[in-house]
């Protein structure tokens, strides 16, 4: 079944409608949904939503965007929430000077902090990295040795993303395959290992055709799913079945 490992279901885009969503999952394809954090508040939020549903799980991070005021007794207070259960992830974390709205220095001290996180807690990391391809690949060969995770919403040429397969990460692809003007992915699915993909959402956000624009959800996976097939000259169900057994490696599940 569809395992989409980086979804926003704590976004207030599903407060009317969150249960009723989310209890459509089975019978839309999707057998595993991960919640993924970006504020101290989602951190928890996340959390309650792998408590309450059996197929979600949660990562537990702070986005760069959201570092700018991130405080020390904060981050002790979410450090306490690895210690639950259904927590598989670091993340997201990383670096972000699209928006630039932190200085570049925060991001990469909170990056750098929560990577030593990840290898504390000895979890896997779900890394956001926009417009700054050059400071994300060092940090990562330098701090993230031996570690595994996900490069989410890959963006950058498919030969930096054979770096990071070479460094044994996963690359995380979504609704943007799917875009006409999404051509630099597309060529990344074909030149990568299908053993090196992961399906992702990031919903409310990036939503495939034919929904581009609207609300996202992980049923909608079907649709990048079948633009990778297509690419790969294979069948939907078998970039599902293959995209799930990464997943599962990917988070120990
Ligand atoms: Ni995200």
């Amino acid at each position: 079944m569809i395992f989409d490992t980086h979804s926003h279901y704590d976004d207030g885009q599903f407060s009317e409608d969150r249960d009723t969503l989310l209890a459509s999952m089975q019978e839309q394809g999707v057998g595993t949904i991960v919640n993924v954090s970006a504020t101290v508040e989602s951190c928890r939020e996340s959390v309650e939503l792998a408590e309450k549903y059996p197929f979600v799980y949660a990562a537990v991070g702070i986005h760069p965007n959201h570092t700018g005021d991130l405080t020390e007794e904060d981050f002790a207070g979410i450090q306490k929430l690895y210690q639950e259960k259904k927590v598989v992830a670091v993340g997201e974390i990383g670096l972000d000077y699209y928006w630039d709205d932190v200085p570049h220095e925060v991001q990469k001290k909170w990056f750098i902090r929560q990577l030593e996180t990840a290898r504390e807690q000895k979890l896997p990391v779900i890394i956001h990295s926009r417009d700054a391809a050059a400071d994300t690949l060092y940090i990562m060969q330098t701090y993230a040795k031996g570690l595994e995770g996900v490069i989410h919403c890959f963006s950058y040429s498919p030969e930096v993303a054979k770096e990071y397969v070479k460094m044994g990460f996963y690359i995380g692809v979504g609704g943007v395959v799917t875009f006409k003007n999404g051509k630099k992915l597309k060529e990344t699915v074909a030149r990568i290992p299908l053993e090196s993909i992961v399906l992702e959402t990031d919903c409310p956000y990036m939503a495939p055709e034919p929904f581009r624009g609207k609300r996202n959800q992980s049923g909608y996976l079907k649709y990048v799913a079948e633009e990778i097939a297509r690419i790969r000259e294979i069948t939907p169900e078998e970039v599902i079945a293959q995209t799930e057994e990464n997943a599962r490696r990917l988070y120990q599940l």
